[in-house]
């Protein structure tokens, strides 16, 4: 096995427009039913609306479809079947790198998330020692430190936008337990979350402002939080190979790293690594976090079940790793984490290419097409979850979860490319929210309604504002959620 990277991604958009065009000139075989013409308003509405757009055409056509979207094909293939048929069964016939989030590439480079084949399987496996069960939980106490020191800031009857103070702490554990980072060192002179924040908000402009390039273009202002990022991880990378230090985190595993033939990783290709995992170890555990608070604010039974269970478990005292790693000592908060990500599965799409022609429910697909797989529309299908729009942790009581269809809820992928911080960010997520729950409690701003921005990830649009309250005494919910609050 090699530890050689890829041949490199053209980012042109013209280029790459180009390609497609020629591809679906080449394509000799008909595409799956759907929509086939060019239409301005579906591709506005896969931008504003991707769930509905989405859940109707699954309605129309069937579980395999296709959609023209801007100006490529692009099929869809949605349900429990589909999401094992791409992500396990036939997941060697699918390629990430082709699929239509290469442009992710720009940013993240030759990371775990955009590669295929022999270098990605070395390459995740050089860096799976680091997701063992013991290595995770030892990271619990570097999670806890990070929370207490996020929350110390908090004062009740203030305003908080969840959002960026998760997204701010995420980055820091991430840098912490990930890479042995030092966030205080403050050699760099700027916020990581607020660059991070910046780059991906290139990903949910417009198709024609995407395309543009020049001075103030959102393309731009990428580049330049790139930049920032980069002088962050290559400055490491410059210390660590000078020093020579090494710990037990990634950086340290990717620098020492060699293959059968003795090569090495190059700066750049470390550079790729951390860069994607410091995205994917934020991102979606920021989300998440979000969007828990925001439904436990609207259901004042479930936060009050998972209150009386903090009481009775933890009485006060910080959780452990092991109570907050397995399911069994704080079942419901469990619950209710398994229910947002049915919900709001934050990394929502799972964009490929496949190499063969395939057939999926007695559907042909040709060769070389656009192929995605989607969690958060398989979980809205009400013939697999039941009044899917309604927030109901029960649904994932054990014995319920453990009958759910192979494949019907995949928040976290699945097969040879599962995420590999499942276990993680699942700790950090619970951790965050077992430490705010037992000393806070957050309300939704009146009449504040959820907007969903989904690109690159699901995250809310403007933030999350919600007012810091003090924690009521055991048993005793003050107040009631604001009714007026509405998902979008
Ligand atoms: C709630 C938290 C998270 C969710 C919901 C999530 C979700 C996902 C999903 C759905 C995929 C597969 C995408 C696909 O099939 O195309 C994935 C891949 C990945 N995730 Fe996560 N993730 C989370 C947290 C994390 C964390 C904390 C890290 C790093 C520490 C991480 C690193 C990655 C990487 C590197 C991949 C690519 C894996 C591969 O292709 O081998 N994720 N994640």
């Amino acid at each position: 096995m090699a530890l050689t990277p890829p041949a490199p991604v053209s980012m042109n958009p013209l280029a790459r427009l180009h390609a497609d065009i020629m591809r679906e000139r080449r394509r000799s075989e008909p595409l799956p039913p759907g929509e086939h013409e060019f239409s301005w308003a579906r591709t506005r509405a896969m931008r504003t609306d991707p769930l509905r757009l989405l859940l109707d055409s699954y309605e129309r056509y069937g579980p395999v479809f296709t959609l023209r979207l801007l100006h490529q094909p692009v099929v869809f293939a949605i349900g429990p079947e589909a999401n094992h048929y791409i992500t396990v069964s036939h997941a060697q016939n699918f390629l990430w790198r082709d699929g239509s989030f290469a442009d992710l590439i720009a940013l993240l480079g030759d990371g775990l998330l955009t590669i295929d084949g022999d270098y990605h399987r070395t390459s995740r496996k050089l860096m799976l020692p680091v997701f063992h069960r013991e290595r995770i939980a030892a990271a619990a106490g570097t999670m806890v430190e990070e929370t207490e020191r996020a929350l110390a800031g908090w004062e009740p009857g203030t305003e908080v936008d969840i959002y960026q103070w998760t997204r701010a702490l995420a980055m820091r554990v991430a840098q912490r337990a990930l890479f042995g980072f030092d966030p205080d060192a403050s050699r760099h002179g700027f916020d990581e979350a607020e660059a991070f924040e910046q780059a991906l908000s290139f990903y949910a402009a417009d198709y024609a402002l995407q395309i543009a390039r020049g001075p103030r273009t959102p393309w731009t202002r990428m580049q330049r939080a790139r930049r920032l990022l980069d002088g962050l991880i290559f400055g490491e990378i410059a210390r660590r190979r000078a020093s020579g230090r090494r710990g037990d985190d990634i950086l340290s595993l990717l620098l020492d790293a060699r293959d059968e033939e003795g090569n090495t990783l190059s700066d750049q290709a470390v550079r790729d690594q951390v860069m994607t995992l410091l995205f994917a170890g934020h991102d979606t555990t920021t989300s998440t976090v979000t969007f828990l608070f925001y439904e436990l604010a609207r259901h004042p039974q479930v936060l009050q079940r998972l209150l009386d269970e903090q009481d009775r478990v933890l009485g006060g005292r910080l959780p452990t790793a092991a109570e907050l790693m397995g399911g069994e000592a704080l079942p419901e908060l469990e619950m209710a984490l398994d229910e947002t990500l049915r919900l709001y599965p934050p990394a929502w799409i799972g964009p490929r290419m496949n190499r063969e022609a395939f057939e999926l429910h007695g559907v042909r697909v040709p060769a070389r097409s656009y192929v995605n797989y989607s969690s958060w529309v398989s979980h809205h299908l009400p013939e697999v979850f039941p009044e899917p729009e309604a927030f109901v942790p029960e649904r994932f009581a054990p014995e319920a979860k453990a009958a759910l269809p192979k494949g019907a809820y995949v928040p976290f992928g699945g097969g040879s490319r599962t995420c590999i911080g499942m276990r993680f960010g699942q700790l950090e997520i619970k951790t965050i929210a077992t430490l705010v729950l037992q000393r806070f409690r957050l309300e939704l701003r009146p009449g504040y309604t959820l907007r969903i921005r989904q690109m690159p990830t699901l995250s809310p649009i403007g933030g999350l504002p919600m007012r810091v309250r003090e924690r009521a005494l055991p048993g005793v919910l003050a107040g009631a959620a604001d009714a007026a609050a509405s998902p979008a």
